[in-house]
């Protein structure tokens, strides 16, 4: 059915879900900052296309990483991962490119950089599944809820 004959609920549902974000959210995580890896990935992720939306280096406390990653809060690595995440700063970045939550996974590779393609962010700077040197949402709809846990509206640009 054409577009143009759906009820206007389905019309509104059809284009949200046919549209792809144009925005993103990540972290550079402590093994790559304190690696130095900061300016390489940025270089990259710049090349590759994206605006930085917003970015800011912090460093999260156990309870904020448990919060971020709190949909993992059932998983054996939990525990590990907000010791991690909470053990130096990080960078946190809101990144807009046309289909970027697709296009920034590409871009980062695998989540365990052994089975990342060459080339990609985590084949060069992470060290293991755990130590993954960069984060990127995995929908849009994250994308935004984890871009609102770092910044306010007036700090995006
Ligand atoms: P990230 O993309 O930030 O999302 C969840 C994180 O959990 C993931 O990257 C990894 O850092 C971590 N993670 C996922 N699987 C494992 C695992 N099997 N062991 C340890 N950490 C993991």
């Amino acid at each position: 059915m054409a577009i143009s004959e759906l009820p206007l609920r389905s019309k509104i549902l059809k284009i949200k879900i046919t549209m792809a974000s144009n925005r993103t959210f990540t972290m550079i995580k402590p093994d790559a900052t304190s690696r130095n890896y900061t300016g390489a990935i940025l270089e990259q992720i710049c090349k590759a296309g994206f605006r930085i939306v917003a970015m800011k280096q912090t460093k999260l406390s156990a309870e904020k990483a448990g919060e971020f990653y709190a949909v993992h809060s059932a998983r054996p690595f939990y525990g590990e991962l907000v010791e991690f995440m909470s053990s130096n700063y990080i960078v946190a970045a809101i990144l807009e490119k046309e289909n970027a939550v697709e296009d920034f996974r590409k871009l980062i590779g695998a989540t365990n950089p052994a089975n990342a393609e060459e080339g990609t962010i985590r084949k060069r700077f992470a060290q293991s599944i755990g130590e993954n040197a960069v984060h990127g949402s995995d929908s849009d709809e994250n994308a935004a809820i984890e871009g609102n846990f770092f910044f306010s509206g007036l700090e995006k640009y």
